[in-house]
């Protein structure tokens, strides 16, 4: 977890005119910045940057967000990827929670990672010379089908015959950080001692490996020839995990936009030879298993996703494992799909065999994640029996209670129901599913917390624009939202708290997005102060919340009065109480006329 407070300060350091810059061409429109959308396709510039907000708002297609968001939805790096992306290019340092490491340590593992960088990137640049001036390995590509074209826009190059050619490429071909980033091998004596140090990399066409960045981070090598391994691969680095990256996803990125979809297939070469095809969509895992990891990175690219895999026995245990990393991330506006080539058949092979409309046909054809569940659990079993029936139901349960409650869980249930010869009730029961959807139905609607109105609507308002606003609201101020009702009060107690715990420098950006993270409850309002054209002037909104705040206060009060007389109270009681009441009353309209703060 990074601190709210971190984030806080960083949204206040970057500038978002800069972020957003630097993957869109802004031009300056009164107090915001325009320009073309990102997110979805348009000829006239809707989407607008409020340096002020420190937002962007498209009024084409609702998108908007901070600094933080906005590189989560345009390049597809994680929360605290992003965080760390932004805080370096301002100079500031994300503090891990766990592990309290000092400053100059930090700096130093930063002077690190930017020194394995630098080393990938270099040796990125020689294979892709060698290329060139290797016939051999051009011969090879070209034997596949591919135009140099293709092999530019994937960077590929070639490891040329021989143990030390990196020795030209680095001024000190014994540097720590060539064996960090996994480009030499040290061959070591028992006692730890380096004996001798050579290229990983000899004789091989190299696929380097891209992350969302843009920035080399690991190689692949085939052999072109038979031999073992068919691809050799970079070693885990502090770069590069094969549990997270996607070969091609930094390639893909425009055209899986374009396309709607993205594919994911399981080699280097169906990335490529698809892209030759006609197909620019498509990905690779990194010869391992589908991750949710893998599948939360596909899914912040697109809403839909399609794996491919082999029809093989092989293929079809992938795919499983495919299947069981969705489901915790299945939701009713993403669509997950699963396609089967033909035995014996890759992506590649398949299109080079019966073209790009065949291919094109099995996408199309490509099985729900639905559809394949049922398949699957039902694979090895016969439903004409009730052991076998009971079996499907126990195969099934693990995999529906990784799933959260959702119309398209309900509609698996259903049809497990339907095979199992039971009720979609008796499934939820039985395989104790959370929030069961089929029995809400009969069920009353669940109450949702009322919209805010009126006063309580211009508060809440107030406070998310200017979250620092929070501070000066005092214990009686937030008794006086009991009289909104319990739930109202709740909300606005809890944007209060929200809110403070931003502090002083608190902003619309880092409250907007933690509210987004809650729910979406304050999507409307949030959507409607991002996409105001003037910033509100913070010393008028604050009068103005203390002002609501008093009128609060005095419309108890005079509640209170209207009933005193009434109340069963004694005299004494009533004419103690009376003259409280007054004197409160005087007051509040006291600081009312001085314009101090409810107080
Ligand atoms: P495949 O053996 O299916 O190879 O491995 P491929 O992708 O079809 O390659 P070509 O067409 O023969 O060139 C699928 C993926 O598994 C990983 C690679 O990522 C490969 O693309 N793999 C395979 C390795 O990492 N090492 C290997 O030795 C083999
Ligand atoms: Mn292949």
């Amino acid at each position: 977890m990074i601190p709210q407070s971190f984030i806080s300060d960083l949204l206040n350091r970057v500038d978002i005119v800069d972020v957003v810059g630097r993957y869109v061409q802004l031009k300056k429109g009164g107090a915001n910045y325009m320009g073309l959308c990102p997110f979805h396709s348009e000829k006239s510039p809707s989407f607008t940057v409020s340096p002020t907000k420190q937002f962007y708002h498209c009024f084409g297609c609702g998108a908007h967000g901070t600094s933080i968001g906005f590189l989560i939805e345009y390049s597809g790096m994680g929360f605290v990827d992003a965080v760390k992306d932004l805080a370096q290019g301002v100079g500031m340092v994300v503090p891990e929670q766990d592990d309290r490491i000092p400053p100059a340590q930090r700096a130093q593992m930063q002077a690190q990672s930017l020194a394995l960088s630098d080393a990938m990137t270099q040796a990125a640049e020689y294979y892709k010379m060698q290329l060139r001036q290797a016939p051999a390995a051009i011969g090879y590509l070209k034997g596949r089908g591919l135009t140099g074209e293709i092999a530019a826009r994937f960077s590929l190059g070639y490891a040329p015959d021989g143990w030390d050619n990196l020795r030209s490429v680095f001024r000190d071909y014994d540097a720590p950080v060539l064996a960090e980033a996994g480009l030499v091998i040290d061959k070591v004596d028992e006692e730890g001692r380096r004996l001798k140090r050579y290229d990983r990399f000899r004789e091989r066409v190299m696929f380097p490996i891209r992350n969302t960045k843009g920035q080399v981070i690991a190689f692949g090598g085939r052999i072109m020839e038979q031999g073992e391994p068919k691809y050799l691969n970079s070693p885990e680095t502090p770069l590069f995990s094969k549990g997270h990256e996607l070969y091609g996803l930094f390639e893909a990125r425009q055209a899986i936009r374009d396309a709607g979809y993205v594919l994911v297939t399981e080699g280097y070469m169906d990335v490529v030879a698809l892209a030759q095809m006609g197909f620019p969509q498509a990905v690779a895992t990194l010869g391992t298993a589908c991750t949710t990891t893998h599948v939360q990175k596909l899914l912040r690219q697109t809403d839909n996703v399609i794996f491919s895999f082999d029809g093989d026995k092989a293929g079809r245990r992938a795919a499983r494992r495919a299947l069981e990393a969705c489901l915790s991330h299945v939701s009713d506006n993403k669509t997950i799909k699963f396609l089967f080539l033909p035995a014996e058949h890759d992506p590649d092979s398949y299109i080079r065999e019966f073209g790009a409309p065949a291919f094109e046909q099995q996408v199309a054809e490509a099985m729900p994640l639905s559809q394949f569940l049922l398949k699957e659990v039902a694979a090895d079993f016969d439903l004409s029996e009730p052991e076998g029936r009971a079996r499907v139901q126990f195969e099934a349960k693990p995999m529906l209670q990784a799933m959260a409650p959702s119309a398209l869980r309900l509609q698996i249930v259903r049809g497990l129901a339907t095979m199992t010869q039971s009720s979609p009730g008796e499934i939820e029961a039985l395989c104790e599913l959370s929030k069961p959807v089929a029995e809400v139905r009969r069920a009353p609607p669940r109450s949702a917390r009322p919209e805010p109105m009126g006063l309580e609507l211009q508060i809440v308002r107030h406070l998310v624009a200017h979250p620092a606003l929070a501070l000066e609201i005092d214990e009686s101020g937030l008794a006086a939202f009991d009289s909104f009702g319990p739930e109202q009060s709740e909300r606005l107690r809890q944007l209060v708290s929200a809110a403070r715990a931003l502090g002083p420098q608190g902003n619309f950006a880092s409250l907007a997005m933690h509210l987004k993270e809650q729910g979406n409850e304050y999507d409307a309002i949030i959507t409607e102060i991002s996409s105001e054209s003037a910033e509100s002037d913070f010393e008028a909104d604050r009068q103005y919340v203390a002002s609501a705040i008093r009128q609060i206060k005095l419309d108890a009060l005079k509640a209170e009065l209207d009933q005193l007389f009434t109340s069963g109270k004694t005299a004494a009681e009533i004419g103690d109480r009376y003259r409280e009441i007054s004197a409160m009353q005087d007051q509040l309209r006291k600081e009312a006329e001085v314009g101090l703060p409810g107080r």
